[in-house]
Order: C-alpha cells, then structure tokens, then sequence
C-alpha cells in the first residue's frame, strides 16, 4: 500500500504577513513545512510532493533535501495541488493534501484519514464540530451549527477520484479552498473522520503565536557565511558600510562589499533562509548596485520575521587594503545599528599568500547567532 502526500506551500501568506511566504515562518527551530513534513513522515507516508512558489524551490530544496520531492506550485491552491499530482508516482494507493499551513495535525488524524481511504473511501476529510453559534449576515439568521464542520486537512482520496476532481476543476476553472470540495462536485461521497484542533491552519499573526506557544523554541542557531571579490581598479571602496576613498573597490553585481555580504549569509543561513543568492538573485534587477547595508538591512528584517532575534554576529576582513583599524569602530557601529544586535569587525592580512595577499581580491568571514524570538 503506497501512500503519497501533496503539500501545497505555495501561498504568499498575505493574512499572516511577515514578509516571508507563510510555509517559511519558523516556529522553534525549523519552518511551518518542514513540522509539516516531518509528520507525514512520522505517520508513514512513502512519498512527498511539496508545491512552492518559483521562488522559494532552492529554499525548499535545501530545507527538505531527500524528505521530499519539490515542485512549482500555482496561483491559486487548486492549481499548487495539481501540480503536485502530475507529480505523485503512479502506483500510489492512497494520495493525501494536506496544507503546509497545518503543520501541527497529530500523526493518529493523519493514520487515521489513510485507514479510512484504504477502506474504501473515496474521500475523506477530517471534521471538527462547530462550538459557536454561527449567523449569516444577509439575510441575519442563525444556522443550525448541528449540521456544521470545520474542515481541515490531510484529506484522503482514492488516486483515480482525485485525479477525476482536479481535472474537472481544471477544465471548468473552479478554484476551491479544499480538495474534498471538487470531489462533492462529481456527485461521490465525502467520508468524515475527527479531525483534531492541532490541526489549525496558521492564518494570522495570532495563529503563529499560538504555534510559537506549542512547539518549544529550541536553542540557539549559529550560521557562517564567506564571500570574495575580485578588486576592480577604479570602483568605489565600500567595505563594512564604509566608503574608503583612497582605495580601489570590488567588482560585483552589487556594491561589491564582502563585509556586508558575508554578514548577511551568517544571518541567512542561521535561520535556516538559504543564502545571498537565493534570496537576492543576480537576475532580480532590484538589487543590481545595491549597497551592502541595503541587502544586510532587507536580510536582518527577513531574519526577525522568521521568528528571530539577533545575538551577535562577528565579521573578518581578509584583504591588503582598505586599511580597516583606523575605522574599525566606526564599521562596528554602522553594522550594529543596521543588525540591532552587536556586531564585532576584524581585519587581516593573508602575509601575500593567495589572491587576497596578491592585492587581486578582497575576503570576508562571518558568523552570526540567532536566538528564537519570543
Ligand atoms: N497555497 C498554495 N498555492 C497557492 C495558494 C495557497 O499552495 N497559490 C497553499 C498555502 O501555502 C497553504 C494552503 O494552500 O499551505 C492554504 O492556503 P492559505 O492558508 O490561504 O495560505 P496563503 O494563501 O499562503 O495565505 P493568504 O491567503 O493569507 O495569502
Ligand atoms: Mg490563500
């Protein structure tokens, strides 16, 4: 019996609003879809197919590595399903979606929506009784919440009626906030199981504090980064947020200063948010001659946004030039107030061995410590 889970994680996660898509917002020490992951993992699911927007599959790749397969997901979460499914093997049994934003639902609803399918469901939702009384609002009237439920997921389908659902929905261009939604729309019966309210979907800021209070933060996250540049005769010298005019700057898509760079890959890869490259792409035009303090700054809001704060970082100079102890304090201060936290510069020579002792290059080395807000 082979069970395949679909994560859509695709959404921008506009309600919550932190900057960052919603599936990335660290709760403890990892992102919404990595808890979500790890517990279709734990309840035995053979296979993960998790959808995410273009942007975000390096990010998602590094995250998940083996744990699951990731693709581009779409512009509603119908199509990010879909999507998916065009790529779940073809022998699955069972084929579970389950919303990266649920990433808390207890592994016995997960087994429990799997056993229903395997016997013989061709759908199956997880359902939680309605405790408020609920009035619509034109015209005003009380609905009988007896005949009310709460949806979440994983839902479970039989592959063949999910694959007919989605590809009515494809046809007729239903968008749909469920899956078990297209299925009530071929006319079959959607099975009911208990669901549990663990398995709330993080929506607003008041749902990922409420995560937050779940799951542990975890210890603290150290991260390092490096960078080079090869020195371009002529260029401004921007180095730690300093311009240092008698000196000749570095090439590079940006304002070439390694200080800056290599602080903002501590920064990033501490939380876990991938790195320069990933984040900024030399493709995205926005940042082409960006200064180091802009990356460092949209780096450090990214990083608070994923749910933590700044310790400290520190940062090496490996270069001949610029002469950095004359203003190596000052660096310190412009770099701490852009990182909100202490931020301690270095500097060294390499006694010219190498391209930074030959003059051809500039090097920096950083380390930064991140501590889950909260
Ligand atoms: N989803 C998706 N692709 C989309 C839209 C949503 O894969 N184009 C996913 C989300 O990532 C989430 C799930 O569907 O895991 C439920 O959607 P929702 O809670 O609405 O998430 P977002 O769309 O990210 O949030 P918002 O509507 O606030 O922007
Ligand atoms: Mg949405």
């Amino acid at each position: 019996m082979t069970v395949v889970a679909l994560v859509p994680a695709a959404g921008r996660g506009d309600r919550l609003g932190i900057g960052i898509p919603k599936a990335f917002a660290m709760v403890g020490s990892s992102p919404l879809l990595m808890h979500a992951v790890r517990r279709l993992h734990e309840a035995g699911v053979d296979e993960i197919v998790v959808a995410v927007g273009p942007d975000e599959i390096d990010a998602a790749g590094a995250l998940l590595g083996d744990l699951a397969l990731v693709v581009i997901g779409g512009s509603d979460r119908v199509a990010s399903v879909n999507a998916a499914l065009q790529h779940a093997r073809p022998d699955a049994d069972v084929i579970l979606v389950h919303d990266a934003a649920r990433a808390f639902v207890p592994v016995s609803v997960i087994q429990a929506v799997v056993q229903a399918v395997r016997d013989g469901a061709r759908a199956v939702v997880p359902v939680l009784p309605v405790s408020d009384t609920i009035r619509t609002v034109a015209p005003g009237a009380v609905v009988d919440r007896e005949n009310l439920r709460v949806v979440q997921t994983p839902q479970g389908f039989d592959p063949d009626t999910l694959r007919a659902a989605h590809a009515v929905a494809a046809a007729e261009r239903i968008t749909a906030t469920d899956d078990a939604g297209l299925v009530d729309r071929l006319g079959l019966q959607v099975v009911l199981v208990d669901g549990h309210k663990s398995a709330f979907k993080v929506t607003t800021p008041a749902d990922l504090e409420e995560a937050r209070r779940l799951i542990p933060a975890g210890g603290p996250r150290v991260g390092s980064g490096v960078d080079v540049h090869p020195i371009e005769l002529g260029r401004p010298c921007w180095v730690a947020g300093l311009e240092f005019p008698d000196d000749d700057g570095c090439e590079g898509h940006s304002d070439g200063d390694v200080v800056c760079h290599a602080l903002c890959d501590a920064l990033l890869s501490a939380a876990g948010l991938g790195d320069l490259g990933s984040v900024f792409g030399t493709a995205d035009p926005r940042w082409s001659g960006a200064s180091g303090v802009a990356l460092l700054t949209e780096v450090v809001s990214r990083v608070l946004a994923a749910g933590f704060s700044v310790a400290n970082a520190s940062v090496q100079l490996i270069a001949n030039t610029p002469k950095l102890s004359p203003r190596r304090l000052e660096a310190q201060e412009v770099l701490s107030a852009v990182v909100g936290a202490p931020v301690s510069v270095a500097g060294t020579t390499t006694d010219g061995l190498g391209l930074t002792g030959r003059g051809e290059g500039r090097a920096a080395s950083a380390t930064a410590l991140l501590l889950a807000a909260g």
